[in-house]
């Protein structure tokens, strides 16, 4: 990667763990300081538990083994107030903002037992999250005056849907499918200021939303179709780190010229 990097800034939701926090170390390693933001506590509507503040420490921990600052906060990113507020502390300590990733997220596996709770509380994080997320940025990057990029954390689902009657995974499907338009309209609005945005797709990934009780017993329901979920190449899973490598390059300078496009880092699911 090209040394332009260095002395960059860059917000991550949901930093805690998972892809975040490979987000986080692996950007850490280009030498950009991170503002790094986590729910820390559950959201009843989901069945397995969100990051703590521990994780989120641990992060800015291993963010400074590699040299580099990470201020941390509690935010939901459901709250657009608690957001700005990590969003201005952090800025205020580090100085600048090139790179936002808005990548927290949670996904329901269970069975239906709030319908209309599933399906808002799904929209409301990863849509009205990621929405809140450039809210609380978008003046700092257009300010600043040195363009910068945005990355929309969607998933294969937001490419292609999968057959499902549980409303919490119709909206999981539709938010990150959601993801796409509003990353075309702000990769439009913000182009003339050399900031570009683009929306991820990853296959499964080992993380807090894959390696957990709720996600086995759903994978180990007869009723489950298993062979739906895989990937073209024998791939079962991919690692953090294969996003993040991947996330680090599309927010380098190396990557200047890709704005408004849907990346597929699913190891060919989408067209299987
Ligand atoms: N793991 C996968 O298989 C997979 C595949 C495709 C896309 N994704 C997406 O990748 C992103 C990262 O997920 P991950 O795989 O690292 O899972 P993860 O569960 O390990 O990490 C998600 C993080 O987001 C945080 N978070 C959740 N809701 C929040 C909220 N309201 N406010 C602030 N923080 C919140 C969680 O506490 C957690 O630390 C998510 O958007 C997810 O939808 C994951």
């Amino acid at each position: 990667m090209t040394a332009t990097q260095e002395g960059r800034v860059a917000l991550i939701t949901g930093a805690a763990r998972g892809q975040g926090r490979a987000h986080a170390v692996r950007l850490a390693r280009e030498g950009i300081d991170i503002i790094g933001l986590d729910i820390c506590e559950d959201i009843a509507s989901f069945d397995y538990s969100c990051g703590t503040w521990a994780e989120l420490e641990e992060t800015a921990a291993l963010v400074e083994k590699e040299g580099r600052t990470m201020v941390i906060g509690k935010a939901d990113v459901r709250d657009g107030e608690a957001v700005k507020q990590v969003v201005d502390e952090g800025v205020a300590r580090l100085g600048r903002l090139d790179i936002v990733i808005a990548n927290a997220g949670m996904i329901r596996y269970g069975a239906t037992e709030n319908p209309v709770q599933e399906w808002q509380d799904t929209l409301d994080v990863i849509l009205t999250g990621a929405f809140n997320t450039v809210q609380a940025t978008i003046e700092r990057l257009v300010d600043g005056g040195n363009g910068g990029s945005i990355v929309l954390v969607s998933s294969s689902a937001g490419l292609k849907g999968t057959g499902t009657d549980a409303p919490a995974a119709q909206a999981y499907t539709a938010a990150k499918r959601g993801l796409v338009g509003y990353m075309q309209v702000l990769a439009q609005q913000y182009a003339a200021h050399m900031i570009r945005v683009n929306t991820i797709h990853p296959t499964g990934v080992v993380s807090g939303m894959t390696t957990n009780a709720a996600m086995q017993k759903m994978a180990a329901d007869p009723n489950t179709n298993i062979a739906a979920m895989q990937n073209l190449l024998p791939v079962a899973i991919l690692q953090p780190e294969d996003i993040a490598n991947a996330v680090a390059y599309l927010v380098s300078d190396e990557a200047k010229f890709i704005t408004g496009t849907q990346w597929a880092l699913d190891a060919g699911f989408s067209i299987r």
